[in-house]
């Protein structure tokens, strides 16, 4: 069958097609117009903004994933949009405009949430993955666990008790100067740095629990840069950013193992925009390695927001007979 997808829960205004089935899972066309431009003037997503650009994009991205898939409307067997979590008024635009569009072509309308989206990237990459497994989501606004009962049945077993990593990174890389987002720039710096540089604190928190707090190594490192710049001293930031990501890393590392002990799986699916970054793929892959569990991660294009995750996991919905009707809202958490 063929999907038409659509994702605008943040910054990013997707249309992707897919042609899914049993044993067929073929990404057709996966069309992302980008707002990162706009939003680095203000060092962050302004909601207001991310809504109007995304009403001037999401006609046009939509003819493009159809022409680039070699397919028309009615060909569509189902359309599936994001409905949450994310910017209200943000979301709020792909969900009016696929609501539209699925009534007036008598088309049946799937709401699929976010963050089941990005596991769901990974099965269009290992296109044998299949759950139960074990699920980590790093992004922009979360830090979870979750044992994945089916392909929708998911339990959250552990999360952040106050920032996501993405933010924690992002941040950083502000203070730092660095390109907006400022994780993939953070990513390529702490390659060029000393990993033992500087010693920040760990976001484990402790060994009794799988919850990790972002907080206050966030707030460690912006004070050690405030604190560089009052004296005048010049900032070492690839040490920096190789440092505060081995604490990242470190963390993430330990806790991937007790999760993996603590649910028995031996399979792990990263997924989220912060799954993009190669220090914390290599720190699974070894503690995988060590512990005999499989280590999947989706493919770069696949991590940020995108509407081909969103088209995976609304297919699995569908054959659970998951549809929506006119009255289909979004919700922001
Ligand atoms: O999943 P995503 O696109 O949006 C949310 O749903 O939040 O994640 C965006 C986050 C941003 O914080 C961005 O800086 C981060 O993913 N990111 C990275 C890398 N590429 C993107 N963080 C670390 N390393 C990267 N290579
Ligand atoms: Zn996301």
């Amino acid at each position: 069958m063929y999907i038409l997808a659509f994702e605008s829960s943040c910054d990013e205004t997707a249309c992707a097609v897919l042609e899914m089935d049993e044993n067929k899972r073929i990404l057709k066309s996966n069309i992302i117009a980008s707002q990162v431009d706009i939003h680095a003037l203000y060092g962050g997503v302004v909601p207001e903004i991310a809504s109007r650009a995304h009403i001037e994009a999401v006609s046009k991205i939509t003819y493009e994933a159809l022409e680039a898939a070699g397919i028309t409307l009615d060909e569509v067997d189902a359309i599936c949009v994001t409905n949450g979590p994310g910017l209200i008024g943000a979301l709020l635009v792909c969900v009016n405009f696929a609501k539209s569009l699925a009534f007036a072509n008598n088309i049946p309308l799937v709401p699929v949430d976010h963050i089941k989206g990005h596991v769901a990237s990974n099965y269009l990459t290992h296109t044998e993955l299949e759950p139960p497994f074990l699920a980590l989501v790093v992004s922009g606004g979360h830090t979870s666990f979750f044992d994945v009962k089916s392909y929708t049945e998911y339990e959250e077993i552990a999360s952040t008790r106050d920032d996501a990593v993405g933010e924690c990174f992002d941040k950083i890389g502000r203070v730092m100067g660095l390109p907006y987002p400022g994780g993939a720039a953070m990513d390529r710096l702490a390659k060029e740095g000393d990993r033992n540089a500087i010693s920040f604190p760990s976001p484990a928190i402790s060994k009794d629990t799988l919850d990790f707090s972002f907080s206050g190594l966030k707030t460690a490192v912006v004070n050690y840069l405030n604190t560089k710049n009052q004296k005048g001293e010049e900032i070492p930031r690839a040490n920096v950013a190789a440092s505060c990501t081995r604490s990242i890393v470190e963390a993430v590392s330990s806790k991937v193992q007790m999760a993996l002990k603590k649910t028995g799986y031996k399979k792990i699916v990263l997924a989220g925009g912060v799954s993009a970054n190669s220090h914390i793929r290599a720190g699974i892959d070894k503690v995988c390695k060590k512990c005999g569990a499989e280590f999947y991660a989706p493919d770069l294009f696949l991590c940020g927001d995108n509407a081909a995750m969103i088209g995976a996991q609304g297919y699995y919905e569908y054959l659970d007979g998951v549809r929506a009707d006119e009255s289909l809202n979004a919700y922001p958490s």
